[in-house]
This record gives structure tokens, sequence and C-alpha cells, in this order.
């Protein structure tokens, strides 16, 4: 990492004289003393101002020196600045040396040391194209010059990198804003969705409420009792509608409130359970379910009984009409580490360019007079397998039964399944 505080300073200079005097006026020395300073004032020194503690480097020819330069970047240790001489024979002149150091690196701040311009100066800085890293020191110099370029130019080039990491940091920051932003206003979108999906379900069994209490309004007094009854019993029905919608809409919530409670799961024992409690209330069929054995997971094992429930429920509910009904509970050969899950039935199937449209809020893709449902299990099944930041998908044709896959990535391994869609090979193999 770039220090902020660099004092770093390389002389390029065809002279060894000159190091030495540069030496003298920059070289690292202890800070000076309060009597130091004394002795400085009485003798009209200039002590305070020598004790700068900088590192001064030497190079003798540009070549020598664009080769430190790299070395000091190799090293993460650039200089801060340079003096460099502006007729250093037989090698490069200072112009072609600096345009080499700043190919090196841009960042350095440079001064140009000279007794005579072999360029005319609108020249050089034409060709060195860098108007604010560059100054100009005529020969003979005060030794208060250099040690006061020496101190603002560093200082310059620790701003500079403080500002630029600024910026950097800024630009981070925009960034992680931009993100946030994207994805409010994805969630802001599933709000509306959700939001009008709600309301236009529960409207019809207010408006039910609505009518069928107007109607009863009227016939209570007249000897309407048995209209009065029907009426009832149509509003007892609106109210037990908007009840069950309601609780669907508070499963869904829930499933994001919870902490997760993470643990080795038995998803077979959870496919044997739920299809025994279909059989509880559904006495009369009987479906063939196969179960692949050690079937197991990581995750919240409230939530994945939640899914298995939903996916089996739906596979006993959708193969009323097979002539043999069986469903398949299992997992896919993993192509890569991510388990691939799937519970398969013969049922009546579905069209698959509806199939995303099956994990939406009250979404339904057959009549609810043929198949009872709100059309809540997939939706909530779906918020419990993203929680566990893996994905559910369906596969199906009208008829000829459905399929419905879920990963759930090991905790350590959180992020997107690498199962795709489309490669995910036939269930009924694994089975
Ligand atoms: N195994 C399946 N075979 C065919 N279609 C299915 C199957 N599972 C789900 N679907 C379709 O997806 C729709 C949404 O399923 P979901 O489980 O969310 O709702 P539901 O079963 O209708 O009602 P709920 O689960 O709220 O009781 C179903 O209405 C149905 O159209
Ligand atoms: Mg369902």
């Amino acid at each position: 990492m770039t220090q902020l505080l660099n004092r770093r300073i390389l002389l390029i200079d065809d002279m060894p004289s000159i190091h030495e005097d540069f030496r003298k006026i920059l070289a690292d020395r202890p800070a000076a003393s309060a009597l130091d300073d004394a002795e400085a004032v009485l003798f009209d020194e200039h002590a305070t101002v020598f004790s700068q503690g900088f590192e001064l480097d030497s190079a003798f020819q540009g070549r020598e020196g664009v080769a430190k330069v790299k070395a000091s970047i190799e090293a993460e240790q650039p200089y801060a600045m340079a003096f460099v001489d502006m007729r250093m024979p037989p090698g490069w002149d200072g112009v072609e040396t600096i345009e080499r150091l700043w190919r090196v690196d841009p960042q350095m701040q440079i001064v140009i040391c000279t007794a005579y311009a072999d360029h005319p100066w609108e020249e050089v800085l034409a060709r060195l194209e860098v108007a604010d890293r560059l100054l100009i020191l005529k020969k003979p110099f005060d030794m208060i010059e250099v040690s006061q370029l020496a101190r603002t130019l560093t200082a310059k080039w620790a701003l500079a990198r403080q500002s630029a990491a600024q910026v950097d940091s800024l630009e981070a920051t925009v960034l992680d804003l931009k993100t946030t932003e994207a994805a409010l206003r994805q969630s802001n979108r599933e709000l509306e969705a959700f939001s009008y999906s709600i309301a236009h379900d529960l409207r019809s069994p207010l408006n039910s409420i609505d009518g069928f209490s107007h109607l009863l309004q009227k016939a209570v007094g007249g000897d309407a009792a048995e209209r009065s009854r029907h009426y009832l019993s149509r509003i007892r029905e609106g109210v037990r509608q908007m009840g069950e919608l309601t609780d669907g809409l508070l499963s869904l919530a829930q499933v994001s409130r919870a902490p997760l409670k993470i643990e080795t799961v038995d998803l077979a024992a959870l496919a044997e359970r739920a299809r025994h409690d279909c059989q509880k209330r559904d006495t009369a069929r009987h479906v063939t379910m196969h179960v692949e054995p050690d079937l197991t997971a990581v995750g919240d094992p409230l939530l994945l009984r939640q899914v298995m429930d939903n996916l089996i429920a739906n596979a006993w509910k959708f193969t009323a009409h097979a002539a043999t009904p069986e469903i398949w509970v299992g997992k896919l050969q993993p192509a890569d580490e991510s388990t691939v899950y799937f519970v398969r039935d013969n049922g009546v199937g579905f069209d698959m360019n509806y199939a995303d449209k099956l994990f939406g809020t009250f979404q339904r893709l057959h009549a609810p007079g043929e198949y009872a449902g709100l059309g809540i299990g997939l939706a909530v099944s779906q918020r419990i397998i993203a929680r566990h930041a893996g994905r559910i998908w369906a596969e199906g044709a009208v008829g000829q039964g459905a399929t419905f896959f879920f990963t759930i990535p090991s905790p350590s391994r959180q992020g997107p399944p690498g199962a795709g869609h489309s490669e995910a090979p036939h269930p009924r193999s694994a089975s």
C-alpha cells in the first residue's frame, strides 16, 4: 500500500558534488532540538529547515533514474518527487528523462534543475504536456529553495494521493448506492405487484359480503326466512374466503420474519409426513409415492417442512384425476456441487408458457372449482428457498405431470446455484 506520508526523493544529476550538496540539505537527520534552534538563530543557520528527515536517493544518469523509479513502483514505495538535471551527457537529457519517468510513475512531482535551457522553456513544457507537476529551478540555487521545494512538493504528492483515495472511496459509495437503489426499485416493483394482487383478490369476497348484506337488509322484516339463510351462507362464504386470503398473506409475510435456524434436515422424512397428512385429509384416495432414501439438506427445518408440505400437497391434489397417481421425490446427480431436489407427479401438468407465473402470490393455472386452493403455497415455497439462497423452478406439460426442482446451497457457499433450468436431467431416471 502506498503510504500517504512520503519523504522519498530521487536526485538525477551527473555531477557527484551536487549529490553531496543535496544530501547536506535534505538527508535524514534527527529532528532539531530546542538548543539547535537557538544555535541556528544565533549563528543565522538554517538548522531547522534542513532537518526534514527526507530519504534521498541518487542516480547519475537518466536511464539509472528511470530504473530506480521502476523498482520503487514494484516495491510499492514510490518516490514523491525527483530533482532532475537538464544536461547529463552522455545519456538522456532532463526532458527525455522526465518524459520516461512519467511513463513509469505519472504521479511523481518533478523539479528540473538547470543553469541554461537547451530547449526554449515553451518547447520543454509543450513536450512534457504536464503543467501541474513540474517546477523549474535555476542554478545557482540557494539551499532554502531546495529544502522548501522538497517540503512543498512532498506535501503536494500526499495531498494528491489523499484526494485520489477520497475519489475512489466516493466512487465505491456511489456504486453501493446504485446497487441499493436497484434492489429497492426491484422490491418496490414486487410490492406493487403484490398490492395489486391483494387488492384484486380481496375485492371479490368483499363484493359478495357487501352485496349479500345489502340483500339481507332488504329481506329481513318480510317472511323471507329461507332467502335470508341463503344470503347469510353466501356472506359467510365470502368471509371464509377473505380469512383464507388473509392467512395466506400472513404465512407469506412470516417467511421473512423469523431468523433462520440451520441444521441438517431429513427431506425424505418430511415428504413421508406430508403424504401422511394428505392421506388423513383425503382418505378415499390412494397415491403411490417413491421417496429416495438419505435425502437430506442443510436448512431451517420448519421452513423446509413448509416447502415439502406445499409441493407434496400440490402433487397429491393435481393427480386427483390420474388413473394410477404417483409421486416421486429425490435428487438429481449433481453436475456440480449444488444438489437439485425434485418432487414429480404424473398428474394434470401445466402449460410451460406459464411456468414462471406459478410462483406468484395468488396465481393459479387451474380453476378453483376443479382443484381447490388459494395460490399461495408456491409463493411461500419460493420465498423460503430464496431465504436459503437457493432457486426453485418447475417443468411440466399439460396432461403429462409436473416436476418442481429446488436447490438449497450449503450455508458456506451461499450464492446462485449452478444447476440451470435447461441442464437439469430428467428426474425420472433418478427415482
Ligand atoms: N403439481 C402440480 N401440477 C400441476 N399444476 C400445479 C402443480 N403444483 C402447482 N400447480 C399450479 O400452480 C398453481 C399455484 O400453486 P400453489 O401451490 O401456489 O397454489 P394452490 O395449490 O392452487 O393453492 P394453495 O397452495 O394456496 O392451497 C396451482 O394453482 C396450479 O395451477
Ligand atoms: Mg398449493
